[in-house]
């Protein structure tokens, strides 16, 4: 190589860190500018309809995130770098969070993508208010590494704050199916890791386990992974060796009723008469022992 291309290069390279240094310097000190008023407690946002917004942002909470040493508030807020800010055109807090994370797509184009097919971003598009958008699962400002085991252990009361809510799931026509997991083998043993081995991954079927993550389908859909047509290939993941009957077998989300698992049902029926018939009648012979007692002693006084 001769003298002056080695130059050029070296020019060259140290021209793009000198430009690297300097966007560096930037971003920080654009972010130091929104944290300058946005670090502040008690910063409120009122929006049209009388929902107030904090506006106050943790720095440490954000550092911390997936994206704290990867992206600036500017990249995921374009439209504030002044201020006053452009007015916010969100009626309702709802409103306003469902359209903010319409950024993530941005980049996640992949997981958008699947996620719009899924029931739940079909359901976002056509404005259900109880449907999750991706801020719903991973926060905005504090969105970790969802591959962690901590993520996956904590997975079913995620779903749970809306799948295990009767009133939410009554408009839809759905069962809160929360509470029979939780009760059933794969959510004890999940609640377990949960409780006692925070760092290992459950190895018990979770929600996404058996229903997908941004590609859930209705349970009715034939492309559904637990509709007929997949059910035990979506088992055999853990269960290898499981035969056809495997999955007619399991009574997940079915709380006991004289139609699912009659034997259990009965069984629950049998002790919650016997045991309430049992005190009961324990209940009666003291008092009979007590009126007797009580008659004896006034026949005792009078005699
Ligand atoms: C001079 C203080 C100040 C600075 C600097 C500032 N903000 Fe704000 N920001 C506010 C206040 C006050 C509100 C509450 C609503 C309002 O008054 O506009 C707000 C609201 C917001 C909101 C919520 C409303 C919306 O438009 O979604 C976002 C997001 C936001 N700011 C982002 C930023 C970002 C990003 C920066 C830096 C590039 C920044 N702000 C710089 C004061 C500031
Ligand atoms: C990965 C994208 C992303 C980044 C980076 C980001 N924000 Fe946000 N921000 C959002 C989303 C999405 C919302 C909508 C609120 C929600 O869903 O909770 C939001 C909401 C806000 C709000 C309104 C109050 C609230 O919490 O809802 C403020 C203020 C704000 N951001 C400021 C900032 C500041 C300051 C930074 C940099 C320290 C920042 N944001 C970085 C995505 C981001
Ligand atoms: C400007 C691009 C950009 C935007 C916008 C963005 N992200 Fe990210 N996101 C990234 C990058 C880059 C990473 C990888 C960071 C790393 O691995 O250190 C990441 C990582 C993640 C992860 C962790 C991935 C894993 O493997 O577990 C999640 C979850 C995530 N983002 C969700 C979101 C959500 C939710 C939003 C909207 C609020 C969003 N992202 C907006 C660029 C972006
Ligand atoms: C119903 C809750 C839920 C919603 C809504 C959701 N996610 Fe996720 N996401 C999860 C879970 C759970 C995982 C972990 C899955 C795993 O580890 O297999 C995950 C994983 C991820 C990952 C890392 C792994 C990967 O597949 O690349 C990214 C990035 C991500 N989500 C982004 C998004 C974005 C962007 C949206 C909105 C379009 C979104 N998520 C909506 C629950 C959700
Ligand atoms: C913010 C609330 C919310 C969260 C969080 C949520 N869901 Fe949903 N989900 C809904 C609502 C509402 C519907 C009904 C949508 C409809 O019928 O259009 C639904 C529909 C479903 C369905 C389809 C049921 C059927 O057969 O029609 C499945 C399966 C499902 N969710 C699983 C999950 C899983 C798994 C998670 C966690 C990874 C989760 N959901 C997180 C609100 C939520
Ligand atoms: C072992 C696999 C498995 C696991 C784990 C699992 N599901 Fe299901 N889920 C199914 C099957 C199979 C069906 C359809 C049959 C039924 O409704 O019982 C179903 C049905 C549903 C429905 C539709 C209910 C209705 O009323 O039609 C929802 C919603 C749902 N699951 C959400 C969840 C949530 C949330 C979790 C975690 C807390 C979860 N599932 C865990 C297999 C599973
Ligand atoms: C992510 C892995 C995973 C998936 C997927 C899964 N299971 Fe399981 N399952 C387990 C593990 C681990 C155990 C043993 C520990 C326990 O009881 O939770 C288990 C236990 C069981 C048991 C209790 C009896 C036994 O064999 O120990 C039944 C029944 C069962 N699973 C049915 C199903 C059905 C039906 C499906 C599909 C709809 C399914 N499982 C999907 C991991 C899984």
């Amino acid at each position: 190589m001769g003298r002056l291309p080695l130059l050029f290069v070296s020019l060259t390279a140290f021209a793009v860190l000198l430009l690297a240094g300097a966007a560096a310097a930037q971003a920080a000190q654009e972010e130091e500018a929104c944290l300058s008023c946005h670090a502040a407690e008690g910063l409120t946002l009122t929006l049209p309809g009388k929902e107030s917004l904090p506006v106050t942002i943790d720095p440490k909470i954000f550092k911390q995130s997936v994206h704290g040493s990867v992206l600036t508030c500017a990249t995921c807020h374009p439209n504030n770098t002044q201020y006053p800010h452009p007015k916010v055109a969100a009626k309702t807090l709802r409103d306003y969070k469902v359209a903010r994370a319409e950024i993530c797509q941005t980049c996640h184009s992949d997981v958008a993508k699947e996620f719009a097919g899924s029931i739940h971003g079909r359901a976002l598009v056509m404005g259900f208010p109880d449907v999750p958008s991706c801020t719903s699962c991973h926060g905005a400002h504090d969105v970790v590494q969802a591959s962690t085991p901590a993520f996956r252990n904590n997975t079913p009361q995620l779903c749970g704050t809306c799948h295990g809510d009767p009133r939410i799931m009554a408009k839809y026509g759905l069962r809160p199916v929360y509470e029979a997991y939780i009760r059933e083998f794969h959510g004890v043993t999940t609640t377990l890791y949960k409780l006692t081995k925070p760092y290992s991954p459950t190895p018990a079927a979770i929600c996404y386990d058996c229903h997908g993550v941004h590609n859930i389908k209705d349970t009715n859909d034939p492309a559904a992974l637990v509709a007929a047509g997949n059910i035990l290939t979506t088992c055999r993941k853990c269960h290898p060796t499981a035969g056809r009957l495997f999955a007619s077998a399991w009574t997940e989300h079915a709380t006991p009723g004289p139609q699912a698992s009659p034997l259990v049902y009965y069984v629950q029926v049998f002790y919650r008469l016997l045991i309430p018939s049992v005190l009961g009648f324990l209940v009666m012979l003291s008092v009979l022992d007590l009126g007797r007692w009580a008659g004896d002693r006034l026949k005792g006084l009078r005699g």
